[in-house]
């Protein structure tokens, strides 16, 4: 454990993500003080000047512009520095233009001699956190990725729509990789302990009951289609993300040991070693304390492995 943890956040990147992540957390009120980085000054400052104007109705917090010097003194350093997806762009396609960006950002953090736990969001999530992970001589404890955390978000939710309850008493995960092959870990999906498609076939509201493989199918590629719906709509996603990565904040800065399926570098876990994917986590103020591994089916396997795959060619790609 860190001595004297603090609530210091700084967020590199004051676009879309990073200063919409700033606002839900200065509503939170779990942040002592928010540190907005951006190589665009002006950006920045602007920023900070119009969040802090509204400390008023919001948690005491101090809200300031920064440099790089602030990352010797973080609790918590959320990266969404880089570029946003382009309509029709997959997240894959963003890599080579984002990965110098996250290489400086973390050569920058580990030359101040940062004890901060660093969330990576920038896309493609996956790849970026790794490449951080690396930078940063293997430190997978302390560096680790939003991940899958908001595609889990939207499963819980189309869940909970479906069956009628409270998104709060659905548990269910996405794994692997946060993009196009990402897993719906069904095997490890309940309401009340009572696994999705039991509570769905003794339910008898509806009759498209996710006991159905189409029916979940739909249900999924609802899931992996967002992204790209809102992103066709708006240009950007900020809202859920940024409340999202409050949560992963919060869980840190709390030391609440949630588990959320944040993307971390398996040593082993699900047999796999050297790739940077979501799986559930248990996160805590050190970061990732360990990664939990559900029994998962054949068939999720098999996805796990296959987004293990497909991340590690275009890491491959990337270096070659
Ligand atoms: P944006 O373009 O609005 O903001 C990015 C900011 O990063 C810009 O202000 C830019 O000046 C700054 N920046 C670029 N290079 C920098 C550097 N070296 N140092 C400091 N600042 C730098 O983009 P937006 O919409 O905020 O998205 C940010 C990233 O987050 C994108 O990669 C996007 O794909 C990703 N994202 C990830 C999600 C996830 O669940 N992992 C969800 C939504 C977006």
């Amino acid at each position: 454990m860190r001595e004297h943890p603090g609530r210091n956040v700084v967020v590199v990147g004051a676009g879309a993500v990073g200063a919409t992540f700033a606002y839900a957390l200065m509503l939170d009120g779990t942040a002592e003080e928010i540190v907005l980085v951006d190589r665009n000054q002006d950006l920045a400052r602007g920023q900070a000047m119009d969040l802090s104007q509204g400390r008023q109705f919001a948690q005491p917090v101090n809200i300031r512009v920064g440099t790089a010097a602030d990352y010797a003194g973080a609790d918590v350093i959320v990266i969404t520095a880089g570029s946003a997806q382009k309509p029709g762009e997959s997240r894959l396609d963003l890599l080579q233009r984002n990965a110098q960006i996250i290489r400086s950002i973390t050569h920058e953090i580990v030359g101040t001699g940062s004890q901060a736990v660093v969330i990576v969001v920038t896309n493609p999530v996956d790849l970026l956190t790794q490449i951080a992970v690396r930078t940063a001589s293997d430190e997978r404890q302390r560096i680790f990725g939003s991940g899958t955390v908001l595609d889990s978000a939207r499963f819980r939710g189309l869940i909970a729509e479906h069956c009628q309850v409270d998104i709060h008493n659905v548990h269910a995960y996405i794994i692997g990789e946060h993009g196009d092959s990402e897993v719906p870990a069904w095997s490890m999906s309940h309401i009340a302990g009572v696994p999705v498609w039991d509570h769905c076939s003794g339910c008898h509201r509806c009759h498209d009951e996710l006991s159905d493989a189409d029916n979940r199918e739909r249900l999924v590629q609802q899931v992996r289609d967002s992204a790209y719906h809102i992103i066709g709509y708006k240009g950007a996603t900020n809202f859920a993300v940024g409340l999202a990565l409050v949560r992963i904040v919060r869980s840190v800065l709390r030391n609440e040991r949630s588990v959320m399926t944040v993307s971390t570098v398996l040593a082993g876990e699900y047999g796999m070693r050297d790739v940077c994917l979501s799986v559930p986590c248990v996160v805590g103020r050190n970061g990732i304390e360990r990664v939990i591994e559900g029994k998962l089916s054949k068939e999720e396997l098999a996805g796990l492995t296959q987004s293990a795959k497909v991340l590690h060619e275009r890491l491959l790609e990337l270096e070659g």
